[in-house]
């Protein structure tokens, strides 16, 4: 996201206003010295370590590290972005800001998408039209189509158009909304004949358009393209109507389509979203967490669905959310489900939905034959991938549960969770000193991380071109072996295969390397996974760093060493923000 303000205008408003009344508005803090002590609100803690220094208006918690200026709280503890933190800050404090001429553009954008909202509203509401007898032969109310700003796109080629350039909006724009297509010089309008389902941000502006196709034509949706206002990765259907509801319920329904939100809503099942049918992202994961952490995922009951559920797991546990996973058993969406068998099935199948590590377990189990020994031993290879993720609290009793299950010893399936791993299992990476890290450079076993990145080379030995630049990664010497061999076949033949490097181990070896291969499963797109994996790397360097810092920092803290403070602050600041462009930790 662009910012919306300039520098200038951000510092004249930190000049106005004391980070110890706007942390003080929340947090009870006590003078301690020349700082302010209190209890942290970002972490559970009972003895006061997060401290407010007036002179330099900055927060720092020795106990998380978290730190920042006055926005950087209001950001953190309200949970906005910088542009709502600053328009929040301004808004209290009473202090006129100025935004650049980019955000007065973005309002223009805005508006011409009210505008054909509107327009598209009153063709639906004003006169017998397509749109709303589909709508209606699909069992929706005109309230709910009211809540939702249904509207009706006519199957003329230029009534928006026209109408839109006789309220003397530019046609540029018109064209970056996607609202009219150009060919051949000639500008018409892009959707026809379509019920128009408006996307709308949590801010409430008009950011763009589903048009569903009435009957068979395709494409089944025509959307908006991507614009200044508009990105899908960014952004989720119906949030803005449901975010209240979401927070009353304590989690929220995700869905695939625009129909499955608004059915499920007319049907009583008020807290849902729908991703705009794109994979779901990593910033609509950290959207979904403004409200809750607590996320159902409902997906359609094809294995297209299937598959998407398991990538929406993987990233919304990386940003610490709790997932479990609805089953729809009668129809083929939550949609059908709902209409067909009412609200009180569907909460029902809330309360049946699994915890996600219950699915990915039932996802691997499928296709495997638990009867035979072989296929035992295949399962709880790839379960024990799985239950790595976990806490050892977690993983136990899992562990107990699966060796009931697979009468296997309890004992066994635990060397196979740490068996060929560097680490102890754990949900975060694990943080060394710097010297610790030399140590583990002489591992020699694949670290689960190392086992994963390999994997993706194997599926997709071009990926070898991104693993140069990120080489540090590896630091087993098994790995460091497996790497010095892959680089050396794909620099002469741009290419390899796994036995190639197998025969070229020493036998331990190439049996530690196809073991802990088996190991990784990789759900869904390797290049995908090869990113997470780096973005895994570099977060667990940075916390690293972080780590350390912290650590003289508390020093500094209790040396009342000013200035070492001040520097360790900033520097933490800088590493802490890297993180977070990262997509922060788990
Ligand atoms: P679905 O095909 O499940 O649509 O696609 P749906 O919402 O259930 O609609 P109905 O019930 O068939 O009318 C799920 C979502 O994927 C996106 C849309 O966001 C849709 O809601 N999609 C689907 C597209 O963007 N384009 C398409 O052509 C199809
Ligand atoms: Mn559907």
């Amino acid at each position: 996201m662009g910012l919306s303000f300039s520098n200038s205008t951000i510092d004249d408003l930190k000049s106005q206003i004391n980070i110890v009344d706007v942390v003080g508005r929340v947090v009870a803090l006590k003078r301690a010295g020349a700082n302010h002590k209190g209890v942290c609100p970002f972490h559970n803690e009972k003895t006061p370590s997060f401290v407010v220094s007036e002179q330099k208006q900055i927060f720092t918690c020795f106990g998380c590290g978290a730190s920042g200026d006055a926005i950087e709280f209001v950001k953190r503890y309200y949970n906005l972005d910088f542009n709502e933190a600053i328009e929040k800050l301004a808004g209290e404090y009473g202090i006129t800001i100025k935004r650049n001429n980019f955000g007065e553009d973005r309002e223009k954008y805005y508006e011409i998408n009210k505008e054909a909202a509107r327009f598209f509203y009153r063709a639906f509401t004003e006169q017998k039209n397509p749109g709303y007898m589909y709508m209606k032969n699909r069992g929706l109310e005109d309230a709910t189509l009211k809540k939702f700003g249904i509207g009706y796109a006519d199957e003329t080629w230029d009534s928006l158009y026209t109408y839109l350039k006789n309220k003397g909006y530019e046609d540029k724009i018109l064209l970056e909304l996607g609202l009219i297509s150009e060919s051949n010089g000639k500008k018409y309008d892009k959707f026809r004949n379509r019920v128009m389902f408006p996307i709308i941000n949590t801010s409430g502006k008009v950011i763009g358009f589903g048009g569903r196709a009435i009957g068979d034509a395709v494409p089944k949706y025509l959307n908006s393209p991507e614009n200044k206002v508009f990105q899908k990765k960014n952004n989720l259907y119906a949030l803005n109507t449901t975010k209240q509801d979401i927070g009353k319920e304590g989690f929220a329904i995700l869905v695939e389509g625009y129909m499955d939100a608004i059915s499920l809503y007319q049907g009583g099942v008020r807290n849902v979203i729908a991703s705009l049918g794109t994979a779901l992202t990593e910033n609509q994961s950290k959207l979904i967490k403004r409200y809750t952490k607590n996320v159902v995922l409902s997906y359609d009951a094809d294995s297209a669905g299937q598959n998407a559920a398991m990538r929406g797991i993987e990233i919304l546990s990386k940003e610490g959310c709790k997932v479990r996973v609805l089953h729809v058993t009668d129809g083929k969406d939550p949609d059908e489900f709902i209409k067909k068998n009412g609200r009180d099935a569907f909460l029902q199948l809330v309360d049946d939905a699994v915890p996600y590590i219950d699915y990915k377990l039932r996802y691997i189990r499928k296709g495997m034959d638990l009867e035979t020994e072989e296929g035992k031993i295949d399962f709880i290879k790839a379960a024990a991938g799985v239950l790595r993720e976990l806490s050892p609290v977690e993983a136990d009793v899992y562990i107990k549960k699966l060796a009931g299950e697979l009468r296997i010893a309890e004992g066994a399936i635990k060397m196979e969770i740490i068996g060929n791993t560097t680490n102890v299992p754990g949900p975060l990476p694990q943080r060394r000193s710097l010297h610790e890290h030399e140590k583990e450079d002489k591992k020699d076993n694949l670290s689960p991380l190392e086992a994963s990145l390999f994997k993706t080379l194997f599926v997709n030995p071009v990926l070898t071109e991104r693993l140069l630049d990120f080489d540090q990664a590896i630091a087993s010497t098994l790995g460091r072996k497996v790497k010095d061999i892959l680089f050396e076949l794909y620099g002469l033949s741009g290419d390899f295969h796994l036995d190639q490097v197998l025969d070229r181990l020493e036998p331990e070896e190439s049996e530690a390397l196809t073991e802990a291969l088996s190991n990784v499963v990789i759900c869904g797109n390797e290049e995908q996974v090869f990113s997470q994996c780096i973005n895994t790397w570099q977060i667990q360097c940075l916390s690293e760093r972080e780590q350390d810092i912290i650590a003289r920092l508390s020093l500094a803290d209790e040396e009342n060493n000013p200035e070492s403070i001040e520097a360790l602050t900033k520097e933490l600041m800088e590493v802490q923000q890297e993180i977070n462009s990262h997509g922060g930790r788990k």
